[in-house]
């Protein structure tokens, strides 16, 4: 056997080991995907379940150095979705068959801004018969927040924690943004018993192979239900713009996606794992190749598309013109290029969740 299939025949990776298999390209590279779309394909099976994306709103308290709505940003036009058009894109969701839905907004944590999400995830449950799965993407909260919205309805909960390093975290945020806020945040929603996933942006500067292969081991030794990650795509106004000549090519960016996907996937066959948006706007055909490798949810966007141009954060985001890549005869033109089926109606849980809930 060669390296390469020394490693793959292992069930537990070490630091050195990932590396090695990020770094994979060519012929290596091709069968370490192989592998992966194999263990895919016996342990959560070919169906790619689909998550509504509604992007509430742009208005944000943070200022991230990589992302294009923070709040110092001021050529952005803020907006929140009507109460209105969320139950009217909830009810799009359901009778479409999505199973669930995913609220995502910038950060926002005054008193009357909390209870009005409660109030929408109450009507989103009644007007879907409680029959929609509820994701959450609303940042970083209290405690007593995360368990109210549980109460009214999310199940599930997205908090990337962008870099599992805590220095190379902090050069891409603020002084008075906190890491181990970020992490107790991700124990609380863990602890409150949501599906929780998180991520990272793959290709950030000044990251290196070896914190990629510790942030697959970050989401392993956290017991991670879903993840979503993606490229990093630099944004002209953003403070990180400046580090952009020091930064991998695109094509190489989504590379290294593909194998952390890939990796991930023979590292946690059970997780649900997101063909991202980065991913099909760094590369044409991204998502596709990332349900192809490992990845089994796909992220329609549903927000109105009066709003969409707002919620821009990076370069070349796709699904904001008035195109058809995210209507339902093209998300089965892509889901079966990748070989796969679309599981219609069904909330499409992480595996991994259940699992653990049932030991
Ligand atoms: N490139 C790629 N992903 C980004 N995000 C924010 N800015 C960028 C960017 N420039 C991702 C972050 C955040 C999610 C909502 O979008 O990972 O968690
Ligand atoms: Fe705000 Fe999220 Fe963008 Fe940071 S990544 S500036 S928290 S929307």
């Amino acid at each position: 056997m060669n390296q390469l299939e020394i490693i793959l025949a292992k069930n537990n990776f070490t630091l050195e080991e990932i590396v090695y298999l990020l770094q994979t390209r060519g012929a290596e590279q091709a069968f370490l995907h192989a592998k992966a779309e194999a263990l895919k394909l016996e342990t959560i099976g070919n169906r790619v379940h689909l998550r509504g994306l509604i992007e509430y709103s742009n208005r944000c308290s943070k200022n991230c150095y990589y992302c294009g709505i923070r709040m110092a940003n001021k050529h952005v036009e803020r907006y929140v979705v009507s109460d209105e058009e969320v139950v009217d894109a909830a009810i799009f969701a359901y009778k479409n068959k999505y199973g669930s839905l995913v609220l995502q907004a910038g950060e926002c944590s005054d008193n009357a801004y909390i209870l009005h999400i409660e109030n929408l995830l109450k009507k989103i449950m009644q007007v879907s018969n409680g029959e929609l799965g509820i994701t959450l993407s609303l940042g970083e909260q209290s405690r007593d927040t995360y368990k109210r919205w549980k109460e009214a309805g999310a199940t599930r909960y997205l908090l990337r924690i962008e870099a599992s390093n805590k220095e190379l975290y902090e050069k891409l945020h603020p002084a008075n943004h906190s890491y181990e806020k970020r992490l107790r945040c991700l124990y609380e929603l863990q602890d409150l018993n949501y599906q929780v996933g998180t991520g990272v942006m793959i290709g950030l500067p000044f990251q290196s192979t070896i914190d990629l292969a510790n942030d697959l081991l970050f989401f392993k030794s956290f017991d991670i239900d879903m993840v979503g990650m993606g490229p990093y795509i630099e944004h002209k106004e953003t403070p990180l713009y400046a580090e952009c000549k020091q930064l991998l090519s695109h094509e190489e960016r989504y590379q290294l996606s593909l194998n952390m996907i890939a990796v991930l996937r023979l590292m946690m066959p059970y997780i649900n794992m997101a063909a991202s948006t980065a991913m099909g706007s760094i590369v044409e055909g991204g998502r596709e190749a990332a349900i192809r490798v490992g990845a089994n949810i796909l992220m329609p966007n549903i927000t109105p598309f009066k709003y969409r141009e707002n919620y821009f954060l990076y370069d070349g985001k796709i699904c904001i013109e008035e195109s058809q890549e995210d209507d339902l005869v093209n998300l089965k033109a892509l889901v079966s290029r990748a070989g796969s089926t679309l599981g219609w109606d069904e909330h499409g849980d992480s595996k991994h969740y259940w699992h653990k809930q049932n030991i």
